[in-house]
């Protein structure tokens, strides 16, 4: 079981107003890392801002699963110099996965000398010490570790949302997939001890928070590290019994790792949503093997079909890659025939990119036109499905979490149904926070319009 180390309240003493401000890259594990390091800047004095020139402290929590991501750091670094030079008290300081590599944290050393603190995925924890360092000694700090000491319970958290939490389950990865740098940047798989994640969701309960998402890159490994035989399915068990608590949520699910246990468990439950974000990344099975994803399309097409039938209405979303080395047009069309047969309601899609140390960035790489050609054909059919999708929704009644007004339109209202789609429909601001059902008159591409049933039973 992994060491539980306890977080440390920082003295230091703020002289004035101080204002933080944190930008998040890259998936949801690091918008939930974000709230931790919003929460220890709070307890340090410090007050959010929108402002970039507002702020004392600014925070860039990075992401390098795709050169995309990376590029958008280095862009803003950039622009931050003036700001430093304008503003030399600034604290700029960069977190998360691109810190992470050694060379990426000396190439931020080197070509943005600016930069105060330097840290990666294992010790955010850390930051409140680092800024200390940083005030005291007036020299940056370049602190990664190789690994994690245990993982950091208690450390404070500011949530973005008041009816919505992520709760992380678990840290790390041990799939290894050919073209995925994730678990070179966030360590082997270590689980949270069940009763302090159980403990962290009554605590959200007793807030108000109605909906909780377990996060971790593999949550179907959830438990494999504890020195007891507790495993994910037990986890949702005890979640679903909490009272207050109204939906379970979780992400993300490996298609090898979802076992029949698990999708009787998740039918035997109240709470647990039934949305399966089920990552394929890609529909033939020598290029399934190339990635060292470990099951083969006649495996996930059978699991599909479990869910479906243990799981009626059950929503499933993927991940899908495309340009994979060695990718052949008849591996692309399997690919097409995947998404064809699943009918996902919607899909990330993604163009794969070297990431310099994996295994796939020494194959042989498929041109970037082909890339482009594909990625394109892929969008279109995608989204032909989820509009039709959508659409089949029409006349149905969905049990929708209300979250508020749409930014886009303040007369409108917006939640999620229990499939996770986004409904929106007219009605009092008053509703917000409730669960109320709703008749779908119109299913868009990403959405559905509805209107509220009259008298419907409101939870
Ligand atoms: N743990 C999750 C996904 C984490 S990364 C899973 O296994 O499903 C999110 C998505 O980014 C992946 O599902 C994959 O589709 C995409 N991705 C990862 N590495 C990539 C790369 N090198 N190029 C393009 N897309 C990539
Ligand atoms: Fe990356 Fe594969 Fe791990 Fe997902 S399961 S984070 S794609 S290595
Ligand atoms: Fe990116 Fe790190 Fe998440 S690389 S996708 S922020 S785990």
């Amino acid at each position: 079981m992994a060491d539980k180390i306890e977080y440390k309240v920082p003295e230091i003493k703020s002289e004035g107003q101080k204002f933080y401000h944190v930008i998040t890259f890259g998936c949801q594990m690091n918008e939930r890392d974000s709230e931790s390091l919003a929460g220890m800047l709070e307890d340090m004095g410090y007050l959010p801002t929108e402002s970039r020139e507002e702020a004392d402290i600014i925070i860039l929590n990075t992401c390098c699963v795709r050169e995309t991501a990376e590029s958008k750091v280095f862009g803003l670094l950039g622009r931050l110099r003036q700001l430093k030079v304008a503003k030399p008290d600034l604290i700029i300081g960069v977190a998360g996965c691109m810190s992470q590599q050694e060379e990426v944290a000396k190439k931020i050393r080197h070509s943005f000398p600016f930069v105060d603190i330097i840290f990666g995925t294992h010790n955010i924890h850390e930051l409140p010490r680092m800024i200390q360092q940083v005030r005291e000694n007036q020299e940056a700090v370049l602190e990664v570790w190789a690994t994690e000491k245990g993982i950091a319970e208690n450390v404070p958290v500011r949530r973005k949302d008041k009816l919505k939490a992520w709760v992380t389950i678990m840290y790390g990865c041990n799939n290894f997939c050919t073209y995925c740098i994730v678990p070179y940047v966030r360590g082997r798989e270590r689980s949270r001890n069940p009763e302090n994640i159980i403990e962290e969701i009554k605590g959200l309960v007793a807030q108000g928070y109605k909906e909780v998402t377990l996060l971790g890159q593999n949550v179907n490994s959830y438990g494999k590290d504890l020195q007891m035989d507790y495993r994910f399915a037990d986890l949702l068990l005890d979640l679903d019994k909490i009272t207050g608590l109204k939906r379970i949520r979780f992400m993300t699910s490996h298609p090898r790792d979802f076992d029949q246990r698990l999708i009787d468990i998740i039918a035997s439950t109240n709470k647990v949503c039934e949305h399966f974000h089920l990552p394929a990344q890609a529909g033939s099975n020598r290029i399934l093997k190339l990635m060292n994803r470990g099951y083969t399309r006649e495996h996930y097409l059978q699991l599909i079909d479990n869910i479906r039938k243990a799981i009626p209405g059950a929503s499933i979303t993927s991940d899908i890659m495309v340009g994979f080395p060695g990718e052949t047009e008849e591996d692309f069309a399997d690919t097409l025939d995947l998404v064809r047969r699943v009918r996902y309601d919607s899909a990330f899609t993604f163009v794969y990119n070297i990431r310099s140390g994996t295994p796939a960035a020494k194959m042989e790489q498929v041109p970037e036109e082909v890339k482009s050609a594909r990625i394109q054909k892929l969008i279109d059919l995608q989204n032909q499905i989820s509009l039709e999708n959508n659409r089949q929704e029409e006349g149905k009644v969905l049990e929708v979490l209300v979250e508020g007004e749409t930014k886009t339109n303040p007369d409108k209202l917006a939640g999620r149904s229990r499939t996770n789609k986004l409904v929106v429909f007219d009605g009092s601001p008053d509703l917000t926070g409730q669960l109320v059902p709703i008749k779908i008159t119109k299913g868009r591409l990403n959405l559905l319009e509805g209107e509220l049933v009259p008298g419907g039973a409101v939870k």
